[in-house]
Parts: structure tokens; sequence; C-alpha cells
């Protein structure tokens, strides 16, 4: 029995530039029907006509029409005249404390600075996303984060935010305390805890920020996913890097799920007995929320096991030389 998702989308994708998104853009396109492309590039893209440049890049390097990138600027402080010139071309602003990941050095770095902005973007219904950690100890970085997501949520009431690849028991119950706001899950994150990254022989493909936590966060994801939560969206967080920047002294953050991404989701939901709830996970939600049309395009997988390779050119897959139980048809 095949298995046939509706426009599906990843609400949170890096695609990077140059000959690594010619590499990694067909993956996502082959998949989805659209993707919120991060804006982490090595020079941030924070004007429009940066913005513009990669968008044309991107679809270029996706090759067929049937994928649209949902773009997305890097947080600063823009004017109204800047956010209404771009508001119609992206579909938010994607918010990064400095320093907290990969290519995050013009985030923010005080965050008692950031309301004049934030309520620019509220009055206009631009969406914030968040990428929501603290400078703390790493395995309480997202729970002390909660403390400024919560002040945005009640600062300003009707401002639509995106708790980005939530990771904790206590993201989940905050989510449940504002209607306004909606939260990304990761594929890995549904996955792999801490032990898998760290527990035996150090496992650079599976590093990445927000670190995967205890299988107590897990299960609670895995919950609130499963049970069909509406304001739980997918979103990769799928983040390339190649083998010489994962296998190396000062390992880049990053896991690269991009190719494995439906089939892995499928696998998983077929496992908990919910398949029947993956279309709401991977496109309802997220239309609901960001307000987007019903898609068109059909993506259809089927049971016919395969093997993850180990390398896509220069970067290792998550799940490389693993067996997985659906497969992309086509
Ligand atoms: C991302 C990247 O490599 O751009 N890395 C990661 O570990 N997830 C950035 C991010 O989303 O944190
Ligand atoms: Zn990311």
């Amino acid at each position: 029995m095949t298995l046939t998702l509706n426009a599906p989308l990843d609400m949170h994708l890096h695609l990077r530039e140059g000959d690594m998104l010619r590499l990694v853009a067909p993956f996502s396109a082959a998949q989805f029907s659209g993707g919120v492309i991060m804006p982490n590039l090595q020079q941030p893209v924070d004007s429009l006509p940066r913005l513009r440049a990669y968008r044309d890049a991107v679809v270029q390097a996706c090759g067929v029409e049937s994928f649209t990138p949902y773009m997305t600027l890097f947080f600063r402080a823009y004017s109204r005249e800047e956010l209404l010139a771009v508001r119609d071309e992206i579909i938010g602003i994607k918010l990064y404390p400095a320093g907290i990941t990969t290519r995050s050095e013009a985030g923010v770095s005080d965050f008692d600075r950031i309301n004049d902005t934030v309520a620019l973007l509220e009055e206009l219904d631009i969406p914030l996303l968040v990428h929501g950690e603290s400078h703390g100890f790493v395995m309480e970085r997202e729970q002390e984060f909660l403390a400024v997501y919560q002040r945005l949520a009640e600062t300003f009431p009707r401002l639509r935010m995106v708790m980005e690849h939530i990771t904790t028991t206590e993201s989940v119950a905050f989510l449940n305390q504002y209607q306004q706001v909606a939260a990304t899950v990761t594929l890995h994150h549904l996955m792999i805890t801490l032990d898998d990254v760290a527990g035996g022989l150090l496992q650079p493909d599976l590093f990445c920020k927000p670190i995967a936590k205890t299988p107590r966060d897990r299960e609670a994801l895995r919950q609130a996913v499963f049970s069909g939560h509406p304001r739980l969206m997918f979103g990769s967080d799928s983040a390339p890097h190649p083998r010489h920047a994962k296998e190396c002294v000062g390992c880049a953050a990053g896991i690269f799920s991009a190719p494995v991404a439906l089939p892995a989701l499928a696998g998983l939901f077929a496992e908990a007995g919910c398949l029947d709830r993956l279309n709401a996970f991977v496109s309802d939600h997220a239309r609901l929320f960001y307000r987007l049309p019903p898609g068109e395009t059909k993506t259809i997988l089927e049971p016919d096991p395969w093997k993850v390779p180990e390398r896509y050119g220069s970067v290792r897959p998550f799940l490389a030389g693993q067996t997985l139980s659906w497969r992309l048809q086509g």
C-alpha cells in the first residue's frame, strides 16, 4: 500500500549557497512542495536585494517549479519602510541569539533592545521565527530561553511566533499556553537523544543545535507530534556541512537530513501506529498557522526498503548506511 501526502512542507530548511546549494536543494524539491529557507548564509540575508538574489539561486538549484521557497530575512532592526517593502516576499523573520549556532554571529545580543522591531512585526503581521536558546549550560539553554518567549508572547499577544526546532518537555508545555505560538519539530529530535551523539564513540553527524536531549524529552516530543498537536509542524532543520567541517577539531553543528526526511518520518509514524496523522504534521498544521493555500502537488511513498548512502558528494547524510522501509516513489 502506498502513502500519498498532499503538498508536504519543510518549515525549517538550510539550503546554503553555491555548490552546496546545488547539491542539496534537489533532495528537498523531490519530496516537498515548499520549504522555509533559512537566511544564515556566510553573509546573512538581510535586505530585499539579497533576498531576491538568494530566492533566484534556490529556484534554479531546485530544478523544478513545483517547489516553493518561502523566504526569510535575518532579524535586525528593520524600519517600517523596509518591512513594508519586503512583506509580500517573505514568510517571516528569523531571529538568532548572537553566536548561538552556525553563522549566527550577526544575531541579537541584547533582547531588551528588540521591542521596537518586534512591535512592527506584530503590527504588520509578519511571523517571527526564533532559535530559542540562551548561552547557559548546553542542556538547559532551551529551557532558559522560555523566559524570552514568554515575555514576547505576553508583550505582543497578536504576534505569530514560531519556536524553531523544539527539543524539550518544557517547550511542549509552553506551547500549550499560547494560541498564537507554534513550533517546528525536526526528524532527528524525534529519533535521537544525547546518548546517540556522545554516549559511545562521538558521532559528529548527530551534533546539532539544539543538542539532542534526554529520553524523557524525546518521549514528550513524540507524544505531542504523534497525537496530532495542531501547532506542531515539521521542520527538518536539515543543515549540511562538508565532511571536513564535521570530522575535525571543532565540529560544525548541523544534521543533513533532507534526503531521508519523508521516508524516515513515514517509518516513525508507521511504527507509532499513526501514519494517518503524518499529512497533518507535514502539511496541514503549517498551512493553517502560516495561512498558506492548500497545495496541488502529491508526494507518494511506498513500502520498499532502501539503504541510505554513506555520502552525497561531500556530505554524510543522517542515517547513513541504515535501511529505511519507506521509499520516495518516482
Ligand atoms: C544550523 C546550520 O548549520 O545552519 N545548525 C544546526 O545545528 N541546526 C543552524 C541552526 O539552525 O541552528
Ligand atoms: Zn536551523
